[in-house]
């Protein structure tokens, strides 16, 4: 998603410098070059050798070295990047940087780039909410740079409180984001998956065979073309979207209610697989077994979310796209569905056992619109993502 994207990666020295080990892994896991660079103060929390190793490339730490001049003179090596971030950002780099302050290569690098600027703030809550820093704050954002954190959280000092870096993941989506040129950039898209899981009580509970594959599959998909992606889950076996903001939760109530909170979006694409039913009072210790006598569950029907959002009277998302798991009369159900729920598309496929569809790594699918059925054929799910990734950069694309 990021190749041939190269990012100047510059660790500043807090705590939270080993999640910037994680956050190299994960660009280079989406293809782009990392190019590393530390302070004085971040080599006291990794080495260089750790950094440059996970990276690939040099790690860079000093301002007046001969031999990297040589090389590479630090002007060339804040030019060369196609964003410059920040991760991460101590308060003492970031009053450097609002300052212009140039006393070290970070620091140099930083005010002779031409490129995009994103930080990663990290610092104690108390430094995070001093004047100072939220006076830089509002300099370094009216300079253009932008942010991703910091977020609320235990922090390493034993507070509590924002200052907390955000995790690599959130970066990555952050980076991946600004530096996407996809049809799908700058919109916003939610997409639920897996299965939802209803206690009967606290050691058991109501769940079904979905294992979340297509579901990632799509979120990956729009990221490929650029979409900032929430991804709304319940308990998946498939790898979760990295790059996505991830949501993970339990039961379809959850599910609701995550997705409400993660709207406005341009388009949103239901492929969960919600419980339609919850037991209706879930028992709030084991049920015990009770001589042979049989408990009876009784059922409460879960809200639909998908025809919840596609009748939304203000703010609905442009695109709303639901599935269909059907096992009889596809089509007409489907079609049906459609209708009945209020959405665009439908997604229609046959889960009968004998189609290995549910849990398995392929689809057949049928693109039910208001006024058409598009039979596509057998392939794998990640192409089946993809062809409707597409469809959608080409709806949001024409209405805009
Ligand atoms: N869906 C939802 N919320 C629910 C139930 C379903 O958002 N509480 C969404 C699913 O994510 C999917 C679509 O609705 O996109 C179709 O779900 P499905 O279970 O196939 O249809 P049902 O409405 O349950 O109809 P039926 O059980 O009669 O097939």
């Amino acid at each position: 998603m990021l190749s041939s994207k190269r990012i100047l990666l510059i660790i500043s020295g807090g705590i939270a410098a080993y999640k910037s080990l994680e956050l190299i892994r994960l660009l280079k896991k989406q293809g782009a070059d990392v190019t590393p660079v530390l302070t004085k103060a971040a080599q006291e929390f990794v080495t260089p050798l750790s950094v440059s190793a996970l990276a690939g490339e040099k790690a860079y730490t000093d301002l007046f070295d001969l031999t990297d001049e040589a090389e590479m003179g630090h002007i060339q090596l804040s030019r060369v990047a196609d964003l410059v971030v920040v991760a991460p950002a101590t308060a003492d780099i970031m009053g450097k940087m609002a300052q212009g302050r140039a006393d070290d290569l970070a620091s140099t690098l930083l005010l002779a780039t031409d490129t995009s600027v994103m930080i990663a703030p990290a610092m104690n809550v108390r430094m995070w909410e001093h004047p100072a820093t939220q006076r830089n704050l509002q300099t370094l954002r009216s300079d253009g740079v932008t942010f991703v954190g910091p977020n609320d959280g235990d922090m390493a000092c034993g507070e509590f409180g924002p200052g907390r870096m955000a995790e690599p993941a959130e970066i990555l989506e952050a980076i991946t984001a600004t530096l996407s040129d996809g049809p799908l950039k700058g919109k916003h898209i939610v997409v639920t998956s897996g299965p939802t899981h209803e206690p009967i009580d606290p050691v058991r509970y109501i769940a079904n065979r979905s294992s979340g594959a297509q579901g990632s599959a799509i979120a990956n998909a729009l990221m490929a073309l650029g979409a900032r992606v929430t991804f709304v889950t319940g308990p998946a076996d498939a790898p979760m979207p990295e790059g996505a903001s991830v949501v993970p939760v339990q039961t379809a109530a959850e599910m609701m209610n995550a997705v409400q909170q993660a709207l406005p979006a341009d388009a949103a694409v239901f492929a969960a697989a919600v419980a339609d039913w919850r037991v209706a009072s879930a028992s709030g210790s084991k049920i015990k077994k009770d001589n042979g006598k049989l408990p009876s569950l009784e059922f409460a029907e879960n809200q639909d979310i998908l025809a919840s959002v596609s009748q939304m009277k203000q703010g609905r998302p442009e695109l709303v796209v639901g599935f269909a798991a059907e096992t009889d009369d596809v089509l007409a159900n489907a079609t049906a569905k459609r209708a009945r729920k209020g959405c665009d598309w439908i997604v229609a496929n046959d889960v009968s056992p004998e189609t290995g569809i549910m849990g398995g790594s392929e689809n057949a699918v049928t693109l039910i619109s208001a006024d058409s059925a598009e039979e596509w054929p057998r392939m794998s799910k990640t192409e089946t993502a993809r062809k409707l990734a597409a469809q959608i950069a080409l709806t949001l694309g024409e209405n805009t």
